[in-house]
């Protein structure tokens, strides 16, 4: 096979599809709001958790959980309990900043905010960047409570590096960030009129159009402005914020709204809150979310508890998160036998002290899945001698007790403000989850 193999014009579609997705989900609730739109105008119907499921064989469903959980599926024309059920899950969230409740402050002249840090960023890759704020706007409008999300289309904010001259070892010693100190952004100079929280909300009020007074809540992020870009002399990579995992949500949803009407087996795509944190929310991979939904489509096919049990037991899960890419200047951190490259398809990801749910099983039967796509795949083992990082994968698949794979794309600067992917890769990780579900 050709090593780097030409950008394909579909795989050109697909690539330009994920980036449009990037761009609109600077936050997890943001890429959920996308994906709705995206199911709705491909015959997906909304069901909540607070009503009774009807689903017929066939049906295209969704319901969301919280502002960044959503589970969406089709009904397959045989019954769960015959083929169990095909199952992908993939997080919405990105690590990164959230604002601190009502914590705006000036000192030395600057008005800035306090920020709490969100999982794992690379801090200093959000040092020098431009920087803006998203999240969802809590209104109260006429005794009822409703809720908005919100991107500021102007960069609002940033945070200096300070200049080499007051911190002359910073090329040897690398930049060490105080996170108290040293990451609250700026948000704008001081004037002679206090700044107070209520003036950034006039600023959102006036953006969203409604009064000051509605504004009952903000849970605010800060995101990079920078939209993602091809890269490269032959735009063979491309970079964006939130790959991780946003372009694993993607593929999933692209495979899942492409798959010819009536598949045989139910298949499930669950989208999880709270990765980054441990997944321990109720839209996390820890949730039952995934295990409510699944039997609930059971329930509404005249099975029993007992059935569900059957099913469960015949399913398979893909755990779908990103993975490491061999960087050229520093190949001696990744595992000599499996150093993964870019444009070389999905990587089936395994650790034998299971911080990757992937067993031989599971892993041939995706390897399998590629080669009925017509994809090339890959293998990722940690060093030996490094601390593996770990995915929804084995939480998931220890709640529900079902096998799975933890697969993904390699991605260079795993939670960095701007990853570096490769171009090819969403396409053949789409292919290959299609074939899966069929
Ligand atoms: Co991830």
């Amino acid at each position: 096979m050709n090593l780097t193999p030409d950008l394909t014009p579909e795989m050109k579609v697909t690539v330009g599809d994920l980036m449009n997705f990037l761009d609109e989900s600077p936050t997890g609730a943001f890429a959920v709001e996308s994906i709705r739109k995206r199911l709705l105008s491909n015959s997906f119907t909304e069901l909540t958790e607070q009503n009774r499921w009807k689903l017929a064989l066939g049906d295209r469903f969704f319901v969301q959980r919280g502002d960044a959980g959503l589970c969406t599926g089709i009904v397959g024309t045989l019954p769960v309990d015959q083929t169990g059920f095909r199952m992908i899950g993939a997080h919405t969230d990105s690590p990164g900043f959230r604002v601190k409740a009502d914590d705006v402050y000036e000192k030395a002249g600057y008005v800035q905010l306090g920020v709490e840090i969100y999982g794992g960023p690379l801090l200093a890759s959000w040092t020098d960047r431009d920087l803006s704020l998203a999240g969802k706007i809590l209104l109260k409008k006429n005794g009822k409570l409703e809720s908005r999300l919100w991107k500021s289309d102007k960069t609002l904010l940033r945070i200096p590096q300070v200049a080499l001259h007051m911190n002359r070892a910073v090329n040897d010693d690398g930049l060490k960030l105080d996170k108290q100190n040293h990451l609250p952004p700026i948000l704008a100079l001081a004037d002679e009129k206090p700044f107070t929280m209520r003036r950034l909300q006039k600023y959102i009020a006036s953006e969203i159009g409604v009064t000051v007074e509605e504004i009952a809540g903000l849970e605010l992020e800060v995101f990079d402005t920078q939209k993602a870009a091809f890269l490269g002399l032959n735009d063979d990579l491309f970079v964006s914020g939130r790959i991780d995992n946003l372009a694993m949500c993607h593929a999933a949803i692209s495979a899942l709204t492409s798959l010819p009407a009536n598949p045989e087996s139910t298949v499930l795509v669950s989208l999880f809150d709270a990765e980054e944190v441990g997944s321990t929310t109720m839209n996390g991979g820890a949730s039952s979310f995934l295990d409510n939904c699944a039997e609930r489509i059971a329930i509404s096919g005249r099975l029993n508890r007992e059935d569900y049990l059957v099913a469960l037991s015949k399913s398979i899960l893909i755990s779908a998160d990103a993975a490491h890419a061999v960087h050229p200047n520093y190949t001696d951190l990744y595992e000599p036998h499996h150093q993964n490259a870019l444009n070389r398809g999905p990587v089936i990801k395994i650790n034998a002290m299971k911080k990757y749910a992937t067993t031989t099983d599971s892993s041939f039967w995706f390897e399998d899945c590629c080669r009925k796509a017509g994809v090339p795949f890959q293998k990722y083992i940690h060093r030996t001698d490094k601390v593996c990082g770990s995915t929804i994968g084995p939480i998931a698949s220890t709640n529900l007790g079902v096998q799975a794979v933890d697969v993904g794309n390699a991605i260079l600067s795993m939670h960095s403000i701007r990853e570096t992917a490769g171009a090819c890769d969403p396409w053949y990780m789409t292919q290959a989850m299609k074939a899966a579900m069929m």
